[in-house]
């Protein structure tokens, strides 16, 4: 490093707080710090600018309903649809603009205009519609970062039926779990895709999966990889390109949905085994997509926006597809993974493209740091205007080689809280109006009120730490858990409502700081989750999956850090026969968790030992199986039944 680098770097290190860049602030779609006034002024009213970036069919009669809370219901009785919001309002003036810019993992691109968009969208409604699927049912989706996928979310949008998408990385196991507990009886998938220039087949673990739904399934698989694989195919099976030529032209009404109709199910870990199926409404949700794409993206029609999330997540749902085409921008779209062939190619994407926006992943940023800042140094960046990141706590070092070395310090960044059954994002500044203070993402967004309160519910003062809690309702809030509204209740509003009070108070199970500007710093799960590269891990699924694999007697799964991962998965296993080194045994134990979740879930360190740490009680103590993956000090043993245990389990940890 030249001098004057050692010192940029040395002033960077220093700072803790930094305003947004003039040049953004001049054009910012939110510029003016009343909005949070107003917010509060007119709350809930407010909420109506959000719906007033969309069209609707009928004006809402409420804008929130909080008659049955925690229920809540918003733009009562106002009726849309979502793909006539991303779509057909869109084809008059921006018909031939780009929708979305999709990069194939072989270098490949495809250009969907609106107008293209719009008439495969049609194209592959009337597709479904032939083949049985009628409005509220709900369709799945097992499938990558292929174009196909936004237009099969936005065929059943036109037609109200309800998506359900199963990331492509999640196994056989995962995709019947869901297709089970949805009653879903279509499925959209593909023969496989290309992962680090190789194909990667899909199609089997489809099938694997379809075999274990016990009732009929109407199936549609995309070609993706041509000749490089010859998918198995099942009976009665439909080709998506078939049925597409099969229709063209075709023209299908978008149906008329209610606001609080289902617009799609996620599923997501929680603390016990069996996923959750967030339930998220047309209204309130495209309008909260819409609004937080506006007001904290900055999105604008003639943007070139990437977030680089995958569309099998949450972030994908909102920041790839509904948020940015519901405002008409350009959405990007890539494939594949960020170093191949080279460790450059998002640079060369953004360099490309003219990429204005870059929303992306702590994990990510970290993995680029180490790569070195010559990849992104060897690119003109310059079209960049904004920076985000979400999923994960992100570091201030992190944070400020973003703003250095892709934003050139002239880019706000963003840094987003929120989770999938929030909808869209909760917690960040405003990039033109709240200075950015590296690790904590920022005061609640406009109308969004969130605080940070002990274990009896009461407020913590600054710079202590506590439990994030949101104390009013939002648009683009889950409205239930699918079939389930009594653990609906049990998961997000038991623990610091006031039923008797009617005070309704939902709690996402993070830990944060409030500091003495109102800004929170989220610190994380207090839950049984983890984070694993921004990826949401419940430890009970793990550890079932382990506990079924031959040979294992108990396992208990926790986080330990992870340079790159933020978390990675420490698994920590009693054999049946008390044999403490089993070399298959442990490439078992990866595989079942392959099989029963999907390669992210697989355990970064397995450790055998002949006993966990318990309390008389008998409850294993994972605080303790923590510290010793991260390799730190232990706090009071005493109270465990085995003390003895830890000694010889550190002695493992440290000599992996
Ligand atoms: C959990 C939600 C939101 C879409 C991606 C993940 C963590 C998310 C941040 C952030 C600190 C964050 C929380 C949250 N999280 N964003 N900016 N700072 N932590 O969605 O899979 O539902 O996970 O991700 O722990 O509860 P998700």
């Amino acid at each position: 490093m030249s001098d004057e680098e050692v010192q940029l770097e040395a002033r960077l290190e220093a700072q803790d707080v930094f305003e947004p860049p003039e040049s953004f602030v001049e054009q910012a779609n939110v510029a003016d710090p009343a909005i949070y006034d107003e917010f509060e002024d007119e709350w809930p009213g407010a909420w109506e600018r959000a719906a007033e970036l969309l069209d609707w069919d009928s004006e809402w009669d409420q804008v929130l309903d909080d008659s049955d809370a925690p229920f809540y219901e918003w733009f009562t009785d106002g009726e849309l649809n979502a793909s006539h919001n991303c779509l057909d309002r869109h084809l008059d003036e921006r018909g031939e603009e780009a929708a979305i810019e999709w990069i194939g993992e072989l270098g490949e691109k495809r250009t969907y205009s609106y107008a293209q968009l719009h008439r495969e969208v049609n194209e592959f409604a009337a597709a479904l519609r032939e083949l049985g699927v009628e409005e509220d049912d709900v369709v799945t989706m097992y499938m990558p970062m292929i174009p196909e996928l936004p237009v099969a979310m936005l065929a059943c949008a036109r037609i109200g039926a309800p998506h359900s998408v199963v990331f492509a990385g999640f196994s056989a196991d995962a995709l019947a779990t869901r297709m089970e507990s949805a009653d879903s009886e279509f499925l959209v998938t593909c023969d496989g895709y290309y992962r680090r220039g190789d194909p990667l087949p899909h199609k089997e673990k489809a099938n694997e999966g379809l075999e274990d739904v016990g009732h009929e399934v109407e199936t549609v698989v995309v070609d993706r990889l041509d000749d490089d694989y010859d998918h198995p195919m099942k009976e009665g099976e439909h080709d998506y390109d078939e049925l597409v030529a099969a229709h063209e032209g075709a023209e299908v009404d978008p149906v008329t949905r209610d606001a609080e109709d289902m617009l799609f199910l996620m599923y997501t870990s929680g603390t016990t085994g069996q996923p959750k199926g967030v339930k998220h409404t047309t209204g309130g949700y495209l309008s909260y997509a819409a609004w937080t794409s506006h007001a904290v993206l900055d999105v604008k029609p003639d943007d070139t926006y990437w977030c680089s999330a995958d569309i099998g997540w949450i972030t994908g749902h909102s920041y790839i597809v509904y948020g940015p085409l519901a405002l008409g921008t350009t959405t990007v779209m890539y494939e594949g993974t960020p170093d191949y062939p080279e460790k450059d190619r998002l640079w060369e994407i953004v360099e490309e493209y003219d990429v204005t926006q870059l929303y992306t992943a702590p994990t990510a940023i970290r993995a680029f740091m180490k790569w070195g800042k010559e990849y992104p140094d060897s690119h003109d960046l310059s079209s960049l205007r904004l920076l985000g990141t979400v999923g994960e706590p992100i570091n201030p070092r992190a944070w400020k080689w973003y703003y250095k070395h892709i934003g050139d310090e002239d880019c706000p960044v963003v840094d987003t809280w929120w989770q999938t059954e929030t909808g869209g994002m909760m917690l960040t500044t405003l990039p033109a109006i709240g200075e950015m203070k590296p690790g904590s993402a920022g005061p609640p967004l406009p109308g969004v009120s969130a605080d940070v309160v002990d274990v009896g519910g009461d407020p913590v003062g600054a710079g202590e730490a506590g439990y994030l809690v949101v104390n009013r309702p939002w648009p683009g809030m889950l409205r239930t858990l699918y079939n389930n509204d009594e653990r609906f209740i049990d998961e997000y509003w038991r623990e610091y409502s006031n039923p008797d009070r009617d005070e309704w108070v939902y709690f996402p199970e993070d830990g944060a700081k409030l500091d003495e500007d109102g800004y929170i710093t989220v610190l994380g799960r207090v839950d049984d989750v983890l984070n694993v590269s921004g990826h949401r891990l419940g430890t009970m699924e793990i550890e079932s999956a382990i506990v079924g694999v031959e040979g294992v007697a108990e396992a208990a799964v926790v986080g330990g850090k992870h340079d790159i991962k933020g978390e990675a998965v420490y698994a920590y296993v009693i054999t049946e026969d008390g044999t403490e080194e089993n070399e298959a045994l442990r490439e078992r134990i990866i595989e079942g968790v392959e099989d029963a979740i999907g390669p992210i879930a697989r355990p970064e360190s397995v450790i055998f030992t002949p006993e966990l740490p318990k309390t008389r009680s008998g409850k294993i103590m994972r605080r303790l199986l923590e510290d010793i993956a991260n390799g730190e000090e232990l706090g009071d043993t005493s109270t465990l039944r085995n003390p003895d245990v830890v000694s010889d389990i550190q002695s493992k940890v440290g000599g992996d």
